[in-house]
């Protein structure tokens, strides 16, 4: 069996970087046509360039968004889908994560996490669904290890992701009977720019913490979680729903 994905039209948050960009590299070899969602704009040209390079079937494309302007959103996706057909692939990868005890956090900055890291996902998720109720289709959202065993000072991020799997088992019960799959990819810690930024003067021993923590010894890569990815938007997880995928070395296991 192939992926299933090809010519088929994938949408993916936060694809400018880190394992968003692994993911469009993922969905672009299996031969699906990419639209990568960002909000930054040279990165999103030079990720596209980079995997336009490799010569897949079809061209990765670029669209510009803030995740934070929900209605302008729903607007794009709407238009994007008119423009040029239903989305088959949802991944909604793109997150913030602000640090801090809970204290810290003016409202606005807790709504604002909870409006991109989540809202978001249930806005895009609501704009494909017409089209997947007709032709089928798989909705994988980027969840986090973090929310297994809760972190401190992260209060609205693992709020959010929290969210996120609520909405993971909800729709993929309600989108079910239509031939529609909704899942959730787990990562642990990957190093991105995102652990690069966090833990900037700490990172070896970041590294050396989080390699004693799992059960493998070594660190994942975005390309770990990507493979996970394509494998739950493929068709060869046809059987799988509501379900969350843990990519985190063996770290938390359940
Ligand atoms: N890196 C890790 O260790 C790790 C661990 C667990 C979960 N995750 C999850 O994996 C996903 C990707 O993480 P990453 O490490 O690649 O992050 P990253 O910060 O490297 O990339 C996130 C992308 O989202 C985009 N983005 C941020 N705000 C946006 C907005 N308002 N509108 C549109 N785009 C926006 C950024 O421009 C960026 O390209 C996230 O959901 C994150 O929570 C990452």
């Amino acid at each position: 069996m192939t992926w299933g994905l090809d010519g088929k039209l994938a949408l993916v948050t936060g694809g400018a970087g880190g394992i968003g960009e692994e993911i469009c590299f993922a969905l672009a070899e299996s031969g699906a046509r990419v639209v990568l969602h960002d909000l930054q704009n040279a990165p999103r040209a030079s990720v596209c360039e980079r995997i336009n390079a490799a010569g897949f079937a079809h061209e990765v494309t670029t669209t510009f968004g803030d995740l934070a302007d929900l209605d302008a959103l729903q607007k794009d996706v709407v238009s994007l889908v008119a423009e040029i057909g239903p989305v088959s692939v949802l991944v909604n990868n793109a997150a913030i994560n602000p640090r801090g005890p809970i204290e810290t956090y003016a409202l606005e900055d807790f709504v604002r996490v909870q409006a991109i890291n989540a809202h978001a996902a249930f806005v895009l998720s609501q704009a494909v669904m017409p089209g997947m109720r007709k032709a089928g289709g798989a909705i994988v959202n980027i969840g986090s290890q973090t929310l297994a065993g809760g972190v401190p000072d992260m209060v609205p991020y693992v709020s959010a992701k929290g969210a996120l799997l609520g909405l993971t088992r909800s729709l993929a019960r309600e989108a079910g009977p239509y031939g529609v799959r909704v899942n959730m990819v787990s990562p642990g810690a990957i190093p991105t720019d995102l652990e690069r930024r966090v833990w900037a003067d700490q990172l070896a021993r970041v590294e050396a913490e989080v390699v004693a923590k799992q059960s493998l010894k070594f660190r994942g890569s975005a390309r770990d979680v990507a493979n996970a990815v394509l494998f739950l938007a493929s068709e060869k997880s046809r059987f799988i729903t509501g379900h969350e995928l843990n990519v985190n070395g063996g770290w938390h296991m359940g």
